[in-house]
């Protein structure tokens, strides 16, 4: 299985500090916040990582992440020119993940305690589908948010004002080879950007898209407050 981290985006929630820098290049605790996304990979066994991210700062990551050698992987780099969405951004890895025919991805904000490896082992042996992560949260309208149905998810909406459930759809993704042709077929959305949360609602339609529960701490680290509460945290972890 191929890992891929999304990590592009202005960060505007996160201005002025994303005046200068991409936001996955912020210190969070002792690390750039991209340092943790690629540690879970690793240690859900990917060797073979792309990173996607814009062109601002790219010099920075190749600095930081190199050939990825420091985790036991191998990085490569895509760049994604203009602001498409989340799921455009993915398109921009197919040739990478083609051989392998599944793909772990990862949203380079997301930061999070557990592991992915058990979840990983799982999917290899599933044929076809997606698999999401929940989370609860308290503040469900700033996420993609599951409407459940006999314990499966029916549909996913995005940023909804009257949130059907108290989960939030984390930022960390398993698909088969099929999301590349559901990637094809998807319309911008209102922000004129290609939603990953159409690319899931397609897997739902099918009765393809599957779910596992986050049971530690997750944070999408999108604020001011999220960054240094995510930050005196892992923080914490490093402690002798
Ligand atoms: C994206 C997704 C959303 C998901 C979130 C998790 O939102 O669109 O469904 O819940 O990531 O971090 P964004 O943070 O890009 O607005």
């Amino acid at each position: 299985m191929k890992g891929v981290i999304l990590a592009g985006g202005t960060g505007t929630r996160l201005r002025p500090l994303t005046n200068i820098i991409n936001k996955h290049l912020l210190p969070v605790g002792k690390y750039p916040m991209i340092h943790y996304a690629i540690e879970k990979m690793a240690n859900a066994g990917i060797q073979d990582l792309m990173l996607v991210t814009g062109k601002h700062s790219a010099g920075l990551y190749t600095e930081y992440v190199g050939d990825g050698r420091q985790w036991g992987l191998e990085v490569s780099y895509k760049i994604q020119e203009e602001a498409g969405g989340i799921a455009q951004a993915l398109s921009l890895a197919e040739d990478f993940v083609a051989p392998d025919k599944q793909v772990l991805v990862i949203l380079g904000d997301n930061l999070f305690e557990d592991s992915l490896r058990e979840a990983v082992n799982d999917f290899k042996s599933q044929e076809q589908g997606a698999r999401v992560f929940l989370k609860q949260v308290h503040d469900p309208y700033r996420y993609g948010v599951p409407v459940m149905k006999k314990g499966r998810i029916e549909t996913i909406m995005e940023k909804p004002e009257i949130p059907p459930s108290n989960y939030a759809v984390t930022g960390i993704y398993l698909y088969d080879s099929q999301v590349f042709d559901i990637i094809r077929q998807l319309q911008p959305s209102e922000r004129g950007e290609l939603e990953i949360t159409d690319v899931n609602n397609a897997y739902a339609r099918q009765g393809l898209l599957f779910h596992s529960l986050l049971t530690g701490w997750w944070t999408d680290a999108g604020t001011h407050q999220a960054l240094l509460a995510a930050g005196a945290r892992l923080l914490e972890r490093e402690a002798p």
